[in-house]
């Protein structure tokens, strides 16, 4: 390996290289990506904005490890991920990456301690132990009495910050987040992007949003529009 390569593996979480996705409907080929190349650094926080059906959602979800890219390579965390099987995909989504949803997700019939502790149940993780992480990522987001509540006893803001402990809560190296404050007025979303952003910088962890809020995206590192299939950047760190 040179050693330019392994400087680009170490501080590189994601490299996508003339990526490309197209969705099948019948015997019609939509392409959505055209040749995508972008690289995302640890500890970055990177916008993602642009029309509504432009692609930036199916671009996540590519990052995310749901999709599989039509053609192209996806490097994450240094492998390459076009050779990895369905077992290390799952792998690396539970423990290196939270998904924060703009409809939360969560579960209405378990207390919001126990939505939290999810994550970490599906890793096998017993149960006692599991809710005392969650429990301290409840307080992380300040929610600490709240986690007997049910989902439905709380606002739209504090449901999405429930979502966000549940991101946290197996210590995700990269946060990804599809429009998480859509359902939420102007003074909520500013809150939980404070919380996100407050996140990264304390934390350092790596965080990838879409949102339609051109003042939101503002705050980000990196703000990366979609148009037409392809990737503009009006930033130092110009997309390639
Ligand atoms: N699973 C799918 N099957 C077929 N077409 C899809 C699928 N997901 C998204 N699309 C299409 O791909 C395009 C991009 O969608 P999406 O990535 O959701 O855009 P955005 O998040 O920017 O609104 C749209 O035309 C959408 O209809
Ligand atoms: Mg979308």
């Amino acid at each position: 390996m040179k050693s330019s390569d392994r400087m680009e593996l170490s501080s590189c979480l994601f490299a996508l290289r003339n990526v490309n996705h197209s969705y099948r409907r019948g015997q019609r080929i939509i392409p959505v990506l055209t040749t995508i190349n972008l690289v995302i650094e640890r500890g970055q926080t990177c916008a993602l904005v642009g029309a509504s059906g432009s692609g930036k959602s199916t671009l996540l979800n590519i990052l995310g490890l749901l999709e599989h890219p039509t053609s192209g390579r996806l490097v994450f965390g240094g492998q390459n991920m076009q050779t990895a099987g369905a077992d290390q995909l799952a792998n690396l989504r539970n423990r290196d990456i939270g998904f924060v949803f703009q409809a939360f997700n969560l579960l209405p019939r378990l207390s919001v301690l126990d939505n939290v502790a999810l994550p970490l149940s599906y890793r096998g993780v017993p149960r006692r132990e599991a809710r005392v992480f969650a429990q301290e990522q409840l307080a992380l987001v300040g929610l600490a009495e709240r986690g007997s509540c049910r989902p439905a006893d709380l606002s739209g803001g504090q449901r999405q910050r429930v979502a966000i402990a549940r991101a946290l809560v197996g210590r995700p190296t990269l946060i990804l987040a599809d429009e998480p404050t859509g359902n939420l007025d102007s003074q909520t979303a500013t809150d939980i992007m404070t919380l996100l952003l407050g996140l990264n910088r304390d934390h350092g962890v790596t965080l990838v949003m879409v949102t339609h809020d051109g003042e939101l995206a503002k705050r980000f590192d990196r703000q990366i529009r979609v148009i037409g299939g392809e990737l503009h950047e009006e930033s130092a760190h110009e997309a390639f």
